[in-house]
């Protein structure tokens, strides 16, 4: 019997794990996917025993981009009035925790703009990344044409946009659209094992750090700079900030408790 839910949930010690599972459809983003991914996201949000979350697909597709089957006789109305992308893809930008994409195999319109909006991505050998939705007449519209290019510079985004140009994940190495590349063989070990290191530290102080790098895309470096003064500070009321330090003088262990 096939497994039709469209993702799958794990937890690996404070690690949650979610897989992406159409892969008919190379793991084509229709709502129901998104809407669970959303779920699942929340819910890990939500759960205290996790620090970071990994977002992964097959070693075909992380995914193949919005699903063009369902897209494909909908009007403006319906995309307008059911405010589409907006409504469930965007839930991914109200996580606190980190979120990890370890991407192999196509990473393709909504897939590559998916990867694009979590926090950290490790690319397999095989990864690809492309937004192709030009060959559609349509547009990148989950992000791609906002955070491509503070991704990778404008002349790179544009090449990548209007062109349909897609990337090995050498070049998305090189142009900084990942984090890091493994083996193939090797990327679900090394993602789990970095969300595990993640995890391990200081939750409140990881989510600090993730508010302060998103507030570099959103604002003027004077008002980047004074966000960030500003969550240093706030970590001097963090019971974890003082066993951190006085664990390193001590030359212990630190034991968080994330608070
Ligand atoms: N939506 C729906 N179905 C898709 C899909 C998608 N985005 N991508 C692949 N599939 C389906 C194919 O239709 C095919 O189904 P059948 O077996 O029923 O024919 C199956 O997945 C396997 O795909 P292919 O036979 O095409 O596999 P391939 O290995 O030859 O090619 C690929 C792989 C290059 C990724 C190719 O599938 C492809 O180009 N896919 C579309 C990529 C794309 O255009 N993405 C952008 C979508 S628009 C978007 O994302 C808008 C946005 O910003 C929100």
């Amino acid at each position: 019997m096939t497994d039709a839910r469209p993702i799958r949930v794990e937890t690996h010690g404070r690690v949650g794990l979610i897989t992406l599972h159409r892969p008919q459809q190379l793991n084509a983003l229709n709502d129901a996917l998104m809407d669970a991914l959303g779920a699942a996201l929340q819910a890990f949000d939500a759960d205290p025993g996790i620090g970071a979350i990994v977002i992964t697909g097959s070693d075909k597709a992380f995914a193949a981009g919005a699903d063009i089957d369902a897209m494909q006789d909908w009007s403006y109305m319906d995309v307008y009035q059911s405010d589409f992308i907006t409504r469930n893809w965007e839930t991914i930008r109200t996580i606190r925790k980190p979120v990890i994409a370890a991407v192999a195999g196509y990473a393709m319109g909504g897939g590559c703009e998916l990867a694009l909006a979590c926090d950290v991505i490790v690319a397999a050998e095989s990864a690809r990344f492309a937004l192709p939705e030009i060959k559609l007449a349509m547009l990148p519209g989950a992000g791609g044409t906002q955070r491509l290019p503070r991704a990778v510079g404008k002349a790179k985004a544009m090449d990548m946009c209007l062109s349909a140009r897609m990337l090995d994940a050498q070049e998305a190495d090189r142009y900084g659209l990942v984090s890091r590349v493994v083996p193939d063989a090797e990327l679900l070990e090394r993602t789990l094992a970095l969300a595990t290191q993640i995890a391990s530290f200081s939750l409140p102080a990881l989510m600090a750090i993730k508010e302060s790098v998103n507030r570099a895309w959103e604002s003027s470096l004077t008002e980047g700079i004074l966000f960030e003064r500003r969550a240093l500070h706030a970590r001097f009321a963090s019971a974890d900030a003082h066993e951190g330090m006085h664990a390193f003088l001590d030359k212990r262990k630190p034991a968080f408790e994330h608070r």
